[in-house]
């Protein structure tokens, strides 16, 4: 079973003004990753404060994936790919690509998300944008390779041929 960390980013949900729907919507999609969900936090976007739950959720909790939501676009307060930049160690472009690439069908719109993807020591940390409807459709596009890619980094696997 992989370890999996949800991090909702946002000022409102964080101040109890709204449900955070799309941290439920990550949680139903990782069922199908043979993932429990070790660590579910909620944060306002500030960079400092993300970057610092980011390093607890993999350096402390042991979480081997990430799935942050939200912080991902062109708002002043949208600072999410830069907190996850403070704290990568490798950045994993592929999946956000593929991401952007698969949402492009679906919405121009997908070309406003910044989202990154990067590996913190043992731990893949992939940004997903805010709404419920974007955590699904980028899930959809990344999860067939995600197990493959974890088992590598876990350092089960090593030969993909
Ligand atoms: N990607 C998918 N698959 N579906 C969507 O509806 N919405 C886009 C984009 N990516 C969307 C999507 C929109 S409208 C924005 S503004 C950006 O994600 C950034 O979203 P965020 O600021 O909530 O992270």
């Amino acid at each position: 079973m992989f370890r999996i960390g949800i991090l909702t980013i946002s000022d409102r949900c964080s101040k109890g003004e709204r449900d955070d729907k799309s941290g439920e919507a990550i949680r139903g999609m990782v069922a199908r990753l043979n993932g429990e969900v070790v660590q579910y936090e909620i944060v306002p976007d500030v960079r400092e404060i993300i970057a610092q739950k980011l390093i607890e959720m993999a350096d402390v909790t042991g979480c081997e994936l990430v799935l942050t939501t939200g912080g991902t676009g062109f708002s002043p307060r949208d600072v999410t790919p830069e907190a996850t930049s403070m704290v990568i160690d490798r950045a994993a472009p592929g999946l956000a690509e593929a991401m952007r690439l698969s949402s492009l069908s679906i919405t121009p719109h997908a070309m406003l998300s910044r989202a990154i993807a990067g590996i913190r020591k043992q731990c893949l940390i992939v940004n997903l944008p805010g709404s419920p409807k974007a955590v699904t459709e980028c899930l959809d596009a990344i999860i067939p390779a995600l197990p493959h890619g974890l088992k590598v980094l876990r350092g089960v696997v090593g030969d993909c041929g």
